[in-house]
């Protein structure tokens, strides 16, 4: 496992890290022992930052992750978020009542006294027009309840307001070879400012693992069934917002480009890799043996400059008409 330093944090991360969104909810049935095995295996692997949410299970991501640290002695850095508990988005949501409230929540499922990291779990546009909330987060910095804070955004134009507000620290995007906007017009700027960049959907809710067909299913509760159309939540968050057949198509393409032994999966981890400007993949794994497989991408060599140039190519053709500039 490679590490990258985490924004102006003075934290190193593993640059493949976890996403526990998978073994909170929304994600058909994940029992609580594989979650642990899967956390636990991430830990083996080197993996020392985890990604999670206040609203992923009520609480029970949070909670499960508690417990890992109960169990392990390494340091684990975990960030979380808060905001989604808002029946509707709204700026005056975001109020210094709701935030210090979704906090010690956290605090309470995290078993800690401090949150490492915070991020604000994709707030409306017009939020970052406005400083007071940015203001109320550096209370609780000083307050001692959070140590860091940054934001989780739908938007490249929103992550380029996000970091006009100086302490903040990440910015959590989706970025794969589906996704490559943020690479062409966010990445040269937070490298500037020195933000961290935390890469999530990095395997486009599995479609880039190449195990899907026309025929998968997906249970009831499984976002990747209710959320095909942006049913529940933006339907960015699902195969990334790319129409299911021509991931799909896109996916057979791709896996022309994958050297032999390394799985479909790792090759679209190290592609993210490649990009300096990001600090971690944080690649969702609901059994240990998704995690690991997706940990081994940190140590293989880099994509060659045709196999970049050849994804960057089936993006452009295939997947950049379809969704554009939409995020
Ligand atoms: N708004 C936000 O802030 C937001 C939104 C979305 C995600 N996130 C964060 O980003 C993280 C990652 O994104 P994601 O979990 O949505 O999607 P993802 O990482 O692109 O996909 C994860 C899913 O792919 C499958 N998978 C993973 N590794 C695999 C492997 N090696 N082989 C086969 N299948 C594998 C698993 O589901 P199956 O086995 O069921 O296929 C897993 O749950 C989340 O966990 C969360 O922490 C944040």
């Amino acid at each position: 496992m490679h590490y990258r330093p985490l924004g102006r944090t003075g934290w190193q991360v593993s640059d493949i890290s976890l996403g526990a969104w998978a073994i909170g909810s929304a994600w058909g049935h994940v029992s609580d022992k594989d979650s642990l095995e899967a956390l636990n295996k991430a830990i083996d692997c080197g993996v020392n930052f985890i990604d999670t949410a206040d609203v992923y299970g009520d609480g029970r991501s949070e909670r499960l992750i508690a417990q890992l640290k109960k169990q392990r002695k390494e340091q684990i850095i975990v960030a979380t978020k808060a905001g989604r508990r808002l029946p509707k988005q709204t700026e005056a949501g975001y109020s210094r009542e709701n935030l210090t409230m979704w906090i010690e929540d956290s605090l309470r499922n995290l078993a800690t006294d401090s949150l490492d990291l915070l991020q604000l779990h994709c707030p409306p546009t017009s939020l970052y027009e406005h400083s007071e909330v940015f203001g109320i987060l550096d209370d609780l910095v000083k307050a001692g309840k959070i140590r860091y804070y940054g934001v989780s955004v739908e938007k490249v134009e929103e992550a380029l307001r996000a970091i006009q507000h100086r302490n903040v620290e990440t910015v959590q995007i989706i970025f794969n070879c589906f996704r490559q906007r943020p690479a062409d017009t966010f990445f040269a700027e937070a490298k500037r400012r020195q933000v961290g960049i935390l890469a999530r959907v990095p395997l486009a809710s599995g479609l880039l693992t190449g195990k899907f067909s026309l025929h998968s299913t997906f249970p009831v509760d499984d976002h990747r069934n209710f959320n095909r159309h942006g049913e529940a939540f933006d339907v960015g968050e699902t195969f990334s917002g790319v129409d299911y057949k021509t991931g799909l198509e896109g996916v057979e393409e791709l896996r022309q480009l994958v050297p032999h032994g390394i799985s479909m999966s790792q090759f679209a981890l190290r592609w993210i890799l490649m990009f300096d400007a990001v600090t971690c993949a944080i690649p969702g794994g609901k059994r240990p043996e998704q995690v690991a497989d997706n940990c081994r991408a940190s140590d293989l060599p880099p994509v060659t400059d045709e196999g970049m140039a050849a994804a960057r190519r089936i993006y452009d053709q295939k997947i950049s008409p379809l969704i554009g500039n939409r995020w």
